[in-house]
């Protein structure tokens, strides 16, 4: 179909045309009828005389064929981007009708029940707000995308049917058909495969990555979300700290011209000072905590490198972090006292990112998985091929992984992940529009070797 986007429509005044789009609107004033037509770029007044006006509903989808006219000075609108033009129908083609909507999406739509907004997600992001939302995201997308790979990364996707990585969740677990009895597990993050790349020399490695977590559910959580992964080699935490630094402030330079960030460069606290003086590891430091514009970035930084978990020992960021150099003597002695070399990126109290300089070696990293009280089994059946990797030239590596759903919510402004994410789950984990997770017959738990046993 050929036809004009919508907000393009203001360079062809004089010209004829053809728009498509859903009617947002129709006033019928007796001699003269308007429509506002929607279409992914815009409103435009389409004017036409009012019997000449076909059987028209709000949301309806329709071909409008016209010239383009200048709006007298008088009838201009500033709210609209097309608000100097109009376009004077002369043939208005109904493509499909549409059914009264259940929702009302004309209006912000986040005081609508979140369980009937998300069985109806395709008609809620309709919506200006979520439209305004996911191509934020696209932008800061793309941006992610085309800074580091200036920075000469590259983007290299990783398993999503693969082996439980530790990150402190519960994991989804996907039976296998071929091999009765043995599961995939869904990855928490792409740890382990980042490491991998740094062992077989890519250097520097990125990727907007899924993510899955199997954990009670919060504003800034979903069992599934993204990540802009990172690794790099031959590098120090100072390093880490200062591209991380520089992409933030590029993105919101170049998106976001309308926001400040607070502190430039990014304050740095250690994990205990920021303990000590505001009792969170997140802090938000911003001046005004009220204002959304206001960006208030802060490095954590000496997180502790383990803490006592309800099984005893547990690594605070995960298993593969190397310690602090200062306190790499008392590994044995003293492991709770430990600092690790591991770093997080707190914005306006959420925490935004985390990140550490790795073990390369695999002595210490054996020696790490003993303090967390693994068995030389568990240690050969879990982590057998990171010790084997290591064996063969690794290189010192470091890395970071944003939550890239929750930096968009930032920058959007919006209290809550679930705004910036096109089909996320609700609150207690279930996607109402797909109806997912339903129960599966038996035939197909028997194909993958499952037997449901009844609660
Ligand atoms: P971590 O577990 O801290 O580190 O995760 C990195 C960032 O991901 C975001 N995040 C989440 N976002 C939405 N929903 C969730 N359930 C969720 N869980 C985490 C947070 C967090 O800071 N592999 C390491 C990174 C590394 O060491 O390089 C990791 O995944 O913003």
């Amino acid at each position: 179909m050929n036809y004009t986007p919508i907000a393009s429509t203001t360079d062809l005044t004089g010209e004829l045309t053809t728009v498509c789009g859903w009617v947002h609107s129709v006033r019928d004033m007796g001699k003269m009828a308007f429509i506002d037509l929607r279409d992914h770029t815009g409103l435009l007044q389409v004017v036409v005389a009012s019997d000449e006006l076909p059987r028209l509903g709000v949301e309806w989808v329709v071909a409008v064929t016209g010239e383009v006219k200048a709006r007298g000075e008088r009838f201009v609108n500033p709210k609209l981007t097309t608000g100097t033009v109009e376009l004077k129908a002369s043939k208005i083609e109904v493509i499909n009708s549409a059914a009264e909507l259940p929702i009302e999406i004309k209006k912000d739509t986040s005081a609508i029940n979140e369980d009937t907004r998300l069985r109806y997600r395709y008609l809620d992001l309709r919506s200006e707000r979520m439209q305004a939302n996911l191509r934020l995201r696209h932008r800061v997308m793309q941006f992610v995308r085309n800074f580091l790979s200036n920075a000469d990364f590259i983007e290299i996707e990783t398993p999503m049917l693969t082996k439980g990585t530790p990150e402190g969740a519960r994991e989804y677990l996907v039976p296998s058909r071929l091999h009765p009895g043995e599961f995939f597990v869904l990855p928490q993050s792409p740890q382990q495969f980042k490491q991998l790349l740094m062992v077989a020399g890519f250097g520097r490695y990125f990727q907007l990555a899924k993510a899955m977590r199997d954990e009670d559910q919060r504003g800034d959580r979903q069992p599934e979300f993204t990540q802009i992964d990172l690794e790099l080699s031959f590098v120090d935490q100072e390093e880490i700290l200062r591209i991380n630094e520089a992409m933030m402030i590029e993105l919101v330079e170049q998106l976001m011209p309308e926001h400040r960030i607070t502190g430039i460069p990014f304050p740095r606290l250690t994990y205990a000072e920021a303990m000590e003086k505001y009792g969170s590891d997140k802090p938000d430091l911003r001046v005004d905590k009220s204002d959304d514009k206001e960006l208030a970035f802060t490095w954590i930084l000496d997180f502790p490198m383990f803490e006592t978990g309800k099984d005893g020992i547990a690594a605070v960021h995960h298993p593969f972090t190397s310690p602090h150099p200062e306190d790499a003597a008392k590994l044995s002695s003293e492991p709770l006292s430990v600092r690790a070399q591991a770093y997080d990126l707190a914005l306006n109290g959420f925490e935004m990112g985390s990140g550490s300089i790795r073990i390369a070696d695999a002595k210490l990293q054996r020696q790490v998985f003993e303090i967390l009280g693994m068995e030389e089994d568990e240690i050969t059946t879990r982590f057998g091929h990171m010790l084997e990797a290591f064996r063969f030239g690794t290189p010192p590596h470091g890395g970071f992984a944003y939550g890239f759903d929750r930096l968009v919510m930032v920058l959007a402004g919006e209290p809550n992940i679930r705004e910036v994410i096109a089909f996320p789950k609700t609150g207690d984990a279930r996607d109402p529009l797909m109806g997912a997770p339903s129960p599966v017959a038996e035939d197909k738990l028997a194909d993958v070797h499952i037997t449901s046993i009844e609660e």
